[in-house]
This record gives C-alpha cells, structure tokens and sequence, in this order.
C-alpha cells in the first residue's frame, strides 16, 4: 500500500485548484488543510475539494498534526516565509514557481530545507511536459552533441493577466520574465543539462500594461493604474561552460502569434520544444526528426505525481530546490542589469 500524504494548501487561488485536482487522483493522497488570508477564495476552494480544515494563517495550519506535506501557492511575495515556517515545522514543501522574490530569498529556503527533516521541491512543470522529457533524452544520448545556445521564448500577443497581482512589482518582483519567461528558462537550462550561470544582460520595456486598453483581448481590463512591471524583457545569459542563452519575455509582443518555446542548438543537432523535433545530419541528409510517439500526460499532472513520489521516497525530483536556485538567479541578474545598464555577474 502507499505510504499516506496528507497535504496543506497555502493560498487556494487559481494554481491551487489545478494542484488539488491532480493530488487527489493519486492513491491516498488527502488534501487535509487550505489557507488562505480570503475567505472567499478560501470558502470557494473547501467546499469544492471537500477540505476538512481552513486556517486565515499558515502558522495555525502548520501546527495540525495530520499534515506532512505543503504546497505553497500565493503571490511571490509570500513564497518564502510559508516556506521557510514549513520546513521548520518538519513538512515537505513544494513552493510553486518562481521560486522567490530573489535569489537571497530563495537560498534561505534552500539553507531551511538542508536543516529540516522535511524537502524542498519547485513548482517546475515545463521540464516535465512529454515533449522536454523526450528532448531531454536526445540530448542526454549525445544525439545534440555540446549544447551551445538556448532560445527562450515566452512571448503573449497580447495577454496582460487581469487577476492577480501579476503587474505589481512590489508584490511579484517583476512582470512576464519572472511570471512566463521562468517556465521556458526553466525547461532550457533543464534540457542544457544545468551548466552555472555566470553572467546576464537585458533590456526591458514597459509601454501597454500601464494604460488603458480597448483592443478586443481574451484578458482586457487589467489594472493598468497599478502596474508598474515590463510588458518586454530581452535578456542574454553566459554559463560557465561557454553556452549562452537568450531570452525573449512579454505579455505584449507585437508578433504574428503567442509563442512559447525553446530552441537548442548544439555542435551535431539542434531541436524545438512546440513542436518537439530534432534537426540532424543522417546519411549525409540533413533530417527533421519528430517523435512518432510520446506519453500523453499533461505536465502539471506530472509534476503533482513526481512530488509524491519523491515524498515517498519512490525517486528523486527531477525539480529539486537548487535548481530553483539556480533560475532565481538568472532572473535577478537580468533584472539586475537593465535597472543599472550593464552585464551583471552571478556568484
Ligand atoms: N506553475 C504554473 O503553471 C503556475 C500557474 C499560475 C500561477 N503559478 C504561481 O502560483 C502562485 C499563485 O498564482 P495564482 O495564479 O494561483 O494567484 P491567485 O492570485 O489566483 O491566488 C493566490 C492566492 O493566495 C492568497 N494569499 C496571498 N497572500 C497569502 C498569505 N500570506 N497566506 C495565505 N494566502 C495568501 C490570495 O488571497 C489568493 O487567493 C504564483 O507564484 C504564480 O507564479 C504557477
């Protein structure tokens, strides 16, 4: 029989839904606890997934002795102290992404989660999706051969999120790089195979989401009066192993589509991840390889299932803490350079 996990939910809005549907299709997993500083949303959530127990404050939760795991689900803001309490209280953690405000934040909960009886996994999906899986093993078989560049693109035509407080800074520390862009890095940096990253460059530009709109949008109304985030970051990543990466983030590109992908290119083979194909050399050809088939999961189930089973200690996590880290950095320092105009290091 499996061994039981009882969860936690701190902050039951729109990603917490997505998280308690997929634990609750996993043999004796029990969404025990929700908390949530909004009645509303709290109520909402309870009653839809049968939660026995609500807390307005996560200190209160954490202290129910039928709880062994947490998912972190609020605003970025408030991804690190619920964390941070979390791990304390001997719970496994897993805070969704990005991982924090900032890098210092987010190795306190790495430091927290090496002094704590429980673990510390990221909210990752990307890396997880069938198509970066499939990839992943390409480049693992040497089939890509040295990985020299990753194209990250995260771009919205136009989709200013209208809920939420995406476009506040001092609530989210940044706009489409640090809410979209981090997915795409995220799968990069996986499929790179993790090299240290050493240095990064950007540019960002804020000129829609901060005034009113009536262009017809799936998401209109934002509130522009208090957005103070990019629309569009254009950024340059070094690592130590002589890759680099560029980044292309916005809700608000001025392009033909929405496009969300990664191109790798390395010195035998180049591939994409939508749709997943790989560029070779055969038989003195050069061949587009597509795979014929793939799994058919959906990421986010994966991710709910892979944190399960790491608890359980079925296997590790393909999305530890420290890779968390690692992207956390990377976003500082590009936000980092454009506030000062220069390339900027990563220790
Ligand atoms: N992995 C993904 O694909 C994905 C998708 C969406 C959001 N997210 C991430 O999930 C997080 C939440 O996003 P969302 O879209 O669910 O936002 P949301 O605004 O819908 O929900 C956040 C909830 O947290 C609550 N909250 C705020 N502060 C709190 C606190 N101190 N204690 C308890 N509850 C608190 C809010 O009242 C709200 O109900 C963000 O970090 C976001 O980046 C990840």
């Amino acid at each position: 029989m499996p061994q039981r996990v009882r969860v936690g939910v701190i902050g039951t809005g729109g990603i917490a839904g997505s998280q308690a549907r997929n634990l609750l299709a996993i043999e004796d997993v029990e969404v025990v606890a929700g908390c949530d500083i909004s009645e509303e949303a709290l109520a909402k959530f309870a009653e839809k997934y049968e939660v026995p127990h609500r807390f307005a404050d996560y200190n209160e939760m954490l202290q129910l002795d039928e709880l062994d795991a947490v998912t972190v689900c609020t605003p970025n803001i408030a991804h690190k102290e619920p964390t941070i309490a979390a791990l304390k209280a001997g719970k496994h953690v897993m805070v969704e992404k990005p991982m924090a405000m900032n890098a210092e934040e987010a190795q306190a909960m790495v430091d927290a989660a090496s002094e704590s009886e429980g673990t510390l996994t990221m909210g990752f999906q990307y890396r997880l999706s069938p198509g970066a899986q499939t990839l992943k093993r390409f480049v693992d078989d040497g089939q890509i051969g040295k990985v020299m560049f990753a194209r990250v693109q995260a771009l919205r035509r136009l989709g200013i999120p209208n809920w939420g407080v995406f476009g506040r800074k001092e609530l989210q520390a940044g706009g489409p790089l640090i809410d979209i862009g981090v997915h795409l890095i995220e799968c990069a940096h996986f499929l790179m195979r993790e090299p240290k990253p050493v240095a990064a460059s950007a540019r960002m530009f804020t000129y829609a989401g901060n005034k009113p709109s009536d262009v017809d949008c799936p998401w209109p109304d934002w509130d522009y009066e208090t957005y103070n985030v990019e629309d569009l970051a254009v950024g340059f990543v070094r690592f130590d192993n002589g890759a680099v990466m560029s980044v292309e983030s916005s809700f608000v590109a001025h392009i033909e589509e929405t496009t969300f992908n990664v191109q790798i290119m390395g010195e035998k083979g180049g591939c994409t991840l939508h749709p997943p194909k790989i560029f070779r050399n055969e038989a003195g050809t050069m061949v587009n390889v597509e795979p014929a088939y793939m799994g058919k999961w959906k990421s986010m189930t994966k991710k709910i299932q892979d944190w399960i089973a790491f608890i359980r200690g079925e296997r590790e996590t393909q999305c530890p803490a420290e890779a968390g880290l690692m992207i956390q950095k990377i976003l500082d320092a590009l936000y980092r350079s454009a506030e000062e105009g220069r390339e900027v290091p990563i220790a």
